[in-house]
C-alpha cells in the first residue's frame, strides 16, 4: 500500500498552512523548516502520531541526539498533542524501553543518537517511520545508516523518512547539498541510484512568520532578535543557508574596535586570560567602572617553544608595576598528564609554582562565540562594549580574519590562528550569566514521571 493523503489526525492540533503542505507532500525523505520557529518539532510529532494512529502496530521512532533534547522538545510536544490520550491511558509510557504504546499496539519510540556507537543499536531494526527533529545536529554518516533501516517487511504500511531542522550545525554541509541546494523547495528532487532504484527528496521552506499564533510569532521574533552572531541571526530567522562562509567577526571594524593606549587609571580592575600552548597566547584586559566598556590592553604572544618557568617569567614581569586580579586559562592546563611529566605536575601547578596562578575558565564554544559577538556589539554610547589597544596587534590581525568551520559551520575553525580569539573567550566568560540548561527550564508536569 502506497500512502498518499495524509490528513493529520492528532487531537489536539491543527496544522498552519506550512505544515499542512508538509504533512501532505509525498517523497521519501522530507525536510521541513529550515529556519527557527517554523513549527517543525510540532509538525514531526502530529505526522509520527497520527500514521500510529492510521497504522495498528506500527512502530514510530523519534530521534534528538540526547535525551535532555527529547525531554526538552519532543515529550512536550507529544504532550501537548496527545495529552487527552494518555490522561485516558490509550497510550502508555514504557520508561525503561523509551516508547509510548496506543491502545492499537502502534508504538513511538523516543530515540537519541549522540555518538558513533548509539547507532548500532538500531542495528538490525526495521524503522519504517523514521522523524528526526534537527537534522543538521547529525553527521551524515549516523543518518545514512539510519535510512538503512527504513523499511518494512508489512507491505501495509507506509515507510518515511521525515525531519526539521535548523540551519547551522555539524550537519549543515551535508543537509544542504542533500536537500536545499539540488532544486527549489517544494520541488520533488528524483535521486537514480544503482538497479534502476530511485529515492525522492523534498524540502518544505518554513520560518517563524509562518507560525499560526501572533504571540508565538511576536516573542519568538524578540528571541531571535537577540542572538548577538549577526550572521547566525540571519540563518535561523530568514532560513539562510549561505551566511556560514567566510568570516565569523565581520561586525569587527579597526576604525570602531581599536584605540590609542591610554594611562589605566589606578582603581579600574585588571584580568588577564591565557590559551595555553607552544604558541601560547596571553591577554590583560580593564574594564572602566563608570561605562562597562571593557579594554584589551596588552598581548603576549609566544610563536616559537619557551619553557613554562620562561613564560611565566615574562608575564610576571609585564606586571611589575601593576595589579591583576585573577587570571583564567584554558581548563585544559590542569590536566594530569600534560605538564612536567616527571614530577606528574600540571601545567597549572608549574605556573603556579612560579607564582603565576590561573582560575579555570568556562570553556564552552557556543557560550563563548555568543560574549564576544556581544561585546563586539555597541553600547547606547555608540561605542563597542570592547576595545582592543593598537598594541595588541596580534588580536587585531587574527580576529577578524578567523574563518567558520567547514563542518560545525556555527563555530570558528578550530584549524585557523585562533589562540587570541580563544584567549578572548576565557577572558570574556567571567562577564556571562550561564545559560540555564534545556533541563532545568522544562517544568511541565503533565508528563509526570514518563522519562525515568
Ligand atoms: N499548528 C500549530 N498550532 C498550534 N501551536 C503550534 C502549531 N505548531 C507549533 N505550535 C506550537 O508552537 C511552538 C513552537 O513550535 P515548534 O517547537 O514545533 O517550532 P520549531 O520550528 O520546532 O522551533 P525551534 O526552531 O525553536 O525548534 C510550540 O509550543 C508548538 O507546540
Ligand atoms: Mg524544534
Amino acid at each position: 500500500m502506497t500512502y498518499h493523503d495524509q490528513s493529520v489526525k492528532v487531537p489536539d492540533y491543527t496544522a498552519s498552512e506550512r505544515q499542512t503542505v508538509f504533512h501532505t507532500t509525498v517523497a521519501d525523505e522530507k525536510l521541513y523548516g529550515g529556519a527557527a520557529g517554523g513549527g517543525k518539532t510540532a509538525a514531526i510529532v502530529a505526522e509520527a502520531g497520527t500514521l500510529a494512529l492510521e497504522f495498528p502496530g506500527i512502530p514510530v521512532n523519534l530521534f534528538r541526539r540526547t535525551i535532555p533534547e527529547l525531554k526538552a522538545t519532543i515529550i512536550p510536544e507529544l504532550n501537548k498533542q496527545f495529552g487527552a490520550y494518555i490522561r485516558a491511558g490509550h497510550m502508555k509510557w514504557h520508561g525503561q524501553d523509551r516508547y509510548f504504546e496506543l491502545s492499537n499496539k502502534s508504538r513511538i519510540f523516543l530515540n537519541y543518537l549522540d555518538n558513533d556507537n548509539d547507532i548500532y543499536r538500531y542495528q538490525g531494526s526495521e524503522m519504517p517511520i523514521i522523524g528526526v527533529d534537527e537534522l543538521t545536529q547529525f553527521p551524515q554518516a549516523w543518518i545514512e545508516y539510519l535510512i538503512t533501516r527504513n523499511r518494512t517487511s508489512n507491505p501495509e504500511w507506509p515507510v518515511i523518512f521525515m525531519a526539521g531542522t535548523n540551519p547551522g550545525g555539524v550537519g549543515h554541509g551535508w543537509v544542504k547539498s542533500r536537500f536545499i541546494d539540488p532544486v527549489p523547495p517544494e520541488t520533488i528532487h528524483t535521486i537514480h541510484l544503482d538497479e534502476g532504484q530511485t529515492r525522492t527528496r523534498v524540502f518544505i521552506p518554513a520560518k517563524v512568520d509562518d507560525h499560526p499564533i501572533e504571540k508565538f510569532k511576536t516573542d519568538y521574533k524578540r528571541t531571535l532578535a537577540s542572538i548577538s552572531d549577526p550572521q547566525l541571526r540571519k540563518a535561523l530567522k530568514d532560513g539562510d543557508w549561505d551566511v556560514f562562509s567566510g568570516q565569523v567577526f565581520r561586525e569587527f571594524s579597526r576604525g570602531v574596535h581599536v584605540v590609542d593606549p591610554f594611562t589605566i587609571p589606578t582603581h579600574w580592575q585588571r584580568w588577564r586570560a591565557m590559551d595555553h600552548g607552544n604558541n601560547n597566547s596571553v591577554g590583560w584586559f580593564t574594564q572602566d567602572p563608570a561605562s562597562e566598556r571593557i579594554y584589551m590592553y596588552r598581548e603576549y604572544r609566544e610563536t616559537e617553544y619557551k619553557t613554562i618557568k620562561e613564560k611565566a617569567r615574562n608575564i610576571k614581569q609585564f606586571e611589575a608595576t601593576e595589579s591583576v586580579s585573577y587570571g583564567m586559562a584554558d581548563p585544559s592546563i590542569w590536566a594530569a598528564g600534560q605538564g612536567n611529566h616527571a614530577t606528574g605536575k600540571s601545567i597549572a601547578q608549574m605556573y603556579s609554582d612560579e607564582s603565576v596562578d590561573w582560575m579555570p575558565a568556562n570553556n564552552d564554544r557556543k557560550a563563548g562565540l555568543d560574549a564576544v559577538h556581544g561585546y563586539l556589539g555597541i553600547m547606547k554610547d555608540g561605542y563597542p562594549k570592547l576595545q582592543f589597544f593598537s598594541t595588541c596587534v596580534s588580536m587585531i590581525r587574527t580576529l577578524p580574519s578567523l574563518p567558520y568551520d567547514k563542518v560545525k559551520v556555527d563555530d570558528v575553525d578550530t584549524k585557523a590562528d585562533d589562540h587570541d580569539y580563544d584567549m578572548l573567550r576565557y577572558g570574556l566568560m567571567p562577564f556571562v550569566t550561564p545559560d540555564t540548561d534545556d533541563i532545568d527550564t522544562y517544568t511541565s508536569g503533565d508528563e509526570g514521571g514518563l522519562l525515568y
